[in-house]
């Protein structure tokens, strides 16, 4: 089966994920879309000089949206990273760009006939991701984000730190708004399959300054470089690999919820068709209360678009 990829936006994070995908040797097809046609240029020569030391070879082209009615996977990534240089946090500052950008690219993207799984990174992501879908009228299943699947990694490697060991044996969730009012569920969260709970007592460990370091981990690697890549190119593509190979993985990211009646990240399943369906982990009340108070700020603020 022929893998195809289209990247809507070649910045940092579009960058990133199209060099992961050429370097793993994950794309027989690759589209670079950007309102930049010269960046989109250079992104191709660039990537297409990596191949002459690569085993993989795949087709890149750009800035042809046709190209997209047979693409499996379409990764939006065209946000403004510049408009959160002094966003104090929030992410909601590059919402007026990022609503441009899809009232732009979801006609565009409907017209081409895309009929596959389209996973979103731009912020505010769970409402920007939502609009895409209102936008582009495919099924709900096939337009996710990479919400809270990012910040659940970032609570992963926190918890890893204290405990020395592989971030990968830190099980559990963050949930709600890729924003401030995202919040770790403790009640679900490992380590080495031990409920960490049971082990704050021996630990002392302060889980709200462990949550706090998690929640602006994106920010405390803006300070640095200036934008996030890395982490969020390896979630977005760790999500299309779930649709591709129909993994059935169950992990968090940002999703529509009916309950809540907006996107929101929760755990789910990804397979073939997307978001397969939701898992509704019973929390305990003050979690539960947190992610209904997170999908109402995502929903309210969605109301203003
Ligand atoms: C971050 C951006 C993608 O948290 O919102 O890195």
């Amino acid at each position: 089966m022929s893998r195809k990829y289209a990247i809507i936006g070649v910045g940092h994070v579009g960058a990133a994920i199209a060099f992961s995908l050429v370097i793993q040797g994950f794309a027989d097809e690759l589209i670079l879309i950007d309102k930049n046609e010269k960046k989109a240029r250079a992104e191709q020569l660039d990537l297409q000089d990596a191949t002459a030391r690569l085993s993989s070879r795949p087709k890149i082209k750009i800035q042809d949206y046709s190209e997209l009615s047979d693409t499996d996977i379409l990764f939006v990534t065209a946000g403004n990273i510049h408009a959160l240089d002094n966003a104090s946090g929030n992410r909601w500052a590059e919402f007026e760009y990022t609503r441009e950008i899809v009232k732009d690219i979801a006609p565009k993207i409907k017209a081409s006939g895309f009929n596959g799984v389209l996973i979103d990174t731009m912020n505010p992501c769970d409402a920007i991701t939502q609009y895409l879908q209102k936008e582009i009228g495919l099924p709900g299943s096939q337009v996710l984000g990479t919400g809270t699947f990012l910040d659940t990694a970032r609570m992963q490697r926190v918890v890893s730190e204290k405990f020395n060991v592989d971030p990968k044996n830190v099980s559990g969730f963050v949930y709600g708004e890729h924003g401030e009012s995202q919040f770790v569920a403790w009640s679900t969260v490992g380590v080495n399959g031990l409920p960490i709970k049971t082990l704050v007592p021996k630990m002392n460990l302060d889980l709200d300054a462990l949550e706090d370091t998690a929640r602006s981990g994106g920010w405390a690697v803006h300070s640095g470089k200036g934008y996030t890549s890395f982490a969020i190119a390896t979630c977005a593509i760790k999500l299309s690999r779930a649709v591709l190979d129909d993994a059935q993985l169950m992990c968090p990211c940002s999703s529509y919820n009916v309950k809540y009646d907006s996107y929101v990240g929760q755990p789910g399943i990804i397979g073939k068709n997307g978001v397969e369906e939701l898992i509704d982990i019973p929390l305990p009340a003050k979690e539960e209360e947190k992610l209904a108070a997170s999908a109402a700020t995502i929903k309210e603020k969605f109301a203003t678009m």
